[in-house]
């Protein structure tokens, strides 16, 4: 059952961005194929990835409302899995699953319901799923994974990025969720950074561990000019990203691993 890394946190705090390193550093480790799931309806991950993504999960409603009206039925069930084949992207190891914008404030339910059909059927065929959040804390209560491995609270080194991922730490824990580990991204971090965020970051419930991820040149200027986080991206953030990425993964039971 693939681990389920999610991104969350203030918007713009470089939820994309790291969610798109920590997959290009899976990859260099040889975990693969990941999972990368765009659950933001202002979707980028795809953008970000170089990925073309043209169909997206919030496009099968009136998909379905067509097909209903179609006298040749075919199952839904059997629809639903077509259609998940053309919305997954393949790349180089890695796939990419976007639920994209519903069309008015009701249909979130059919498009949430779809994605955690699609997750759990997913899920078993890849070891680690990297999951891009919508900023802000409304999601989560919309359910779509309820056991996460490693919740990444994304943030700047600011009172408002702080005072944002403590909240959806603490929402985390009133909802019905699994969160195996909580922890900090603070991201963009300046040479100041460490100092401002190490104390309100050991405030905030639940966070085991703090990566501060510097401000990297390269990762701004990709994105401004609509380049790609690839392989080569962000140098100068490697070390912290690699870092982030060594505590998201699952850790060997020590019950369980076998001795050497
Ligand atoms: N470590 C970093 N160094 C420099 N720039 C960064 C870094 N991380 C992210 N950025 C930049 O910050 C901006 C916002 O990043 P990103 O889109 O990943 O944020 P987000 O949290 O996903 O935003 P949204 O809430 O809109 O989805 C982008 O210009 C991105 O290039
Ligand atoms: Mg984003």
């Amino acid at each position: 059952m693939g681990a389920i890394l999610a991104f969350s946190g203030k918007g713009g705090s470089g939820k994309t961005t790291l969610a798109a390193m920590v997959l290009r550093q899976l990859l260099r480790i040889g975990v693969r194929p990941v999972l990368a799931v765009d659950a933001d309806p202002n979707a980028t991950l795809g953008l970000t990835l170089g990925v073309p993504v043209e169909h997206t999960i919030a496009d099968l409603r009136e998909r379905m409302g067509a097909a209903a009206m179609n006298v040749t039925e075919i199952p839904k069930e059997r629809l639903l899995d077509q259609w998940l084949a053309e919305i997954l992207v393949e790349d180089s190891g890695f796939d990419v699953l976007t639920m994209g914008r519903p069309e008015g404030p009701k249909c979130y339910c059919y498009v949430n319901g779809l994605l955690r059909r699609y997750l759990k059927e997913l899920r078993g065929a890849y070891p680690v799923v990297v999951v891009d959040c919508e900023a802000g804390m409304e999601y989560l209560s919309r359910l779509t994974v309820d056991d996460i491995d490693s919740l990444i609270l994304v943030t700047e080194a600011t009172p408002v990025g702080m005072t944002t991922v403590a909240r959806i730490s603490r929402l985390a824990d009133a909802l019905p969720i699994k969160v195996k580990r909580r922890i900090l991204a603070v991201n963009k971090a300046g040479q100041l950074g460490p100092a401002l965020a190490t104390p309100y970051g050991r405030a905030i419930n639940g966070v085991s561990e703090i990566v501060h991820v510097p401000f990297d040149e390269d990762l701004y200027r990709r994105c401004a000019q609509a380049l790609p986080v690839d392989d080569q991206a962000g140098l100068a953030a490697r070390q912290a990203v690699e870092a982030l990425t060594r505590l998201c993964l699952p850790q060997p039971d020590p019950h369980t691993a076998t001795p050497r």
